[in-house]
């Protein structure tokens, strides 16, 4: 038996976590659950949002699946994805996006991977508020170590971009292709503006290609790639982007296969592994038993397949893949004028399908 870390989270969270739970004990995979809470539930408990024992546990197991969490605004607590993602050092962050058949969408065929950067970039938090003692020295600073002037009423987020990290996540996405028999990948970058940020990522990108010649490989300007994606995203195939560029590539390819409620997401490391929706914690649908389990389902896909579970993983995919083709349960958010299916039995149905 094999024992993974369960984060619920908070929101729809514990919904969608629920359901997945369901279907995968319903593969009779035999996963032994450790169940914690983080986010809102785990503040009001431990006055934490990611209190150090749910860390310790995910140490101890090496795999989580987690549901989303809010991120309170203005209380001082920080995001406990990117806690997380810096804790565990997850420093990929793959979001799977395939358009399956019966989902409503502009699109006839799309089966993309966006593999984003989830270590630094302007996600490293180093920021200088508008108005403060430090960012008047840093402006002072860029002045006379530059000449360039920062606006007096700006405030500045810094965007660091290391050999290192980009060496990591560009041969992550390689092996990745490799493993996969995936035929190229895309390196989004914006290097003819941010010369020394984007510059480092594009010249030590294409460095990494030249030693996977097996694999295709393309460069791109990250708005040009935008307009690739909504124009012919059946063309594109594994997509590798800094941090920023990768949170909204992936949430606009989210988009491209039917929403949020249908996207995937696992966040990677050498050592630990976390498998999370790419959705947020919905507060507006919130314990109303609408939302859809569907991208924690396929999260928990993911997993099975990362504890080399294949069997069971194919199982509940094909289960997903059915139950959308036959329109037998409709979930909320892909028919929002028509009779529309609970959380339950939507979970119910794949269940039905094992
Ligand atoms: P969101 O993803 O929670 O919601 C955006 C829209 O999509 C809403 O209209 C929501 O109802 C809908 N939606 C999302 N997931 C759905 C599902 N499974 N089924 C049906 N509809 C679904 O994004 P939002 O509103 O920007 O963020 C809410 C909170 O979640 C924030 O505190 C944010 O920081 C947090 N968040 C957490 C993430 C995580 O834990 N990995 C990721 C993204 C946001």
């Amino acid at each position: 038996m094999r024992t993974v870390t369960l984060i619920p989270g908070d929101g729809i969270g514990p919904e969608v976590a629920e359901a997945t739970r369901r279907v995968v004990d319903a593969t009779g995979v035999g996963i032994e659950w450790e169940v914690h809470e983080a986010g809102l539930p785990a503040i009001e408990r431990y006055a934490a949002p990611l209190p150090p024992h749910v860390l310790t546990s995910i140490r101890t197991n090496k795999v989580a699946l987690k549901g989303p969490v809010t991120t309170p605004v203005g209380t001082g607590f920080r995001s406990i994805n990117v806690a997380l993602r810096q804790e565990l050092d997850l420093y990929a962050s793959v979001r799977p996006c395939v358009l399956y058949p019966g989902v409503p969408s502009r699109y006839e065929s799309i089966d993309l991977v966006v593999v984003r950067e989830n270590t630094e970039d302007l996600y490293e938090g180093i920021e200088f508020e508008e108005g403060s003692r430090e960012v008047e020295k840093l402006r002072g600073y860029v002045k006379y170590m530059h000449g360039f002037e920062i606006a007096k009423d700006a405030g500045v987020s810094v965007k660091p971009i290391s050999i290192s990290a980009t060496e990591a996540i560009v041969r992550f996405a390689f092996e990745f292709a490799l493993r996969r028999r995936r035929r190229r990948v895309t390196l989004g970058h914006k290097a003819n503006i941010m010369k020394f940020s984007d510059g480092v990522w594009l010249e030590n990108g294409i460095k990494m290609a030249d030693t996977y010649r097996s694999v295709g490989f393309e460069e791109m300007q990250v708005d040009e790639l935008a307009m690739w994606l909504a124009h012919a995203p059946e063309e594109l195939d594994v997509i590798v982007l800094p941090n920023l560029y990768g949170d909204i590539i992936s949430d606009l390819c989210a988009g491209l296969i039917g929403g949020l409620g249908l996207a995937p997401g696992m966040n990677l490391g050498k050592e630990y592994a976390v498998f999370e929706p790419t959705h947020g914690s919905a507060p507006d649908i919130a314990g109303q038993g609408r939302a859809n389990p569907i991208a924690m389902i396929l999260s928990a896909v993911l997993m099975l397949r990362h504890l080399d579970r294949p069997a069971e993983a194919n199982s509940i995919e094909q289960g997903v893949a059915r139950v959308l083709a036959e329109g037998r349960v409709r979930p909320a958010d892909l028919s929002p004028e028509g009779r529309s299916s609970s959380t339950t039995e939507i979970a119910e149905a794949i269940i039905e399908t094992l």
